[in-house]
């Protein structure tokens, strides 16, 4: 986890999204903007990058895993706005694999 910006108020934290979301102190983050990775369509290059998973089922663990963490550090008067994957392709590819 690296801070490439601390200017005022604001800090910018580059790293891997689990990491930053752990070292968050809980209820600190008043807004959240995501556009996770698709599954399966694109490297980025980086090691343990989300969406390059085994199997759908464990892209969807993944991230139910850092919602479960954005969840911890947000503020009680919270938002969030999320690009969403092609969720019915991966929940489907993830039940035709049972
Ligand atoms: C769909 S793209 C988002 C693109 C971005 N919204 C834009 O307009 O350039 C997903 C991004 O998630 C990043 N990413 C993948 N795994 C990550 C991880 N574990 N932690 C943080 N970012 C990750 C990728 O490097 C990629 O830039």
């Amino acid at each position: 986890m690296t801070v490439v910006l601390a200017e005022h108020d604001v800090t910018l934290h580059c790293g891997d999204v689990r990491d930053i979301l752990a070292h968050l102190p809980s209820e600190s983050v008043n807004c959240c903007v995501t556009s996770p990775p698709y599954y399966g369509l694109r490297d980025y290059g980086v090691d343990g990058q989300i969406g390059l998973e085994p199997s759908p089922a464990e892209y969807v663990e993944t991230l139910r895993q850092v919602f479960a963490a954005v969840r911890r550090v947000d503020a009680p008067q919270r938002r969030h706005l999320a690009q969403v994957p092609q969720w019915w392709r991966v929940v489907v590819g993830a039940y035709r694999e049972r």
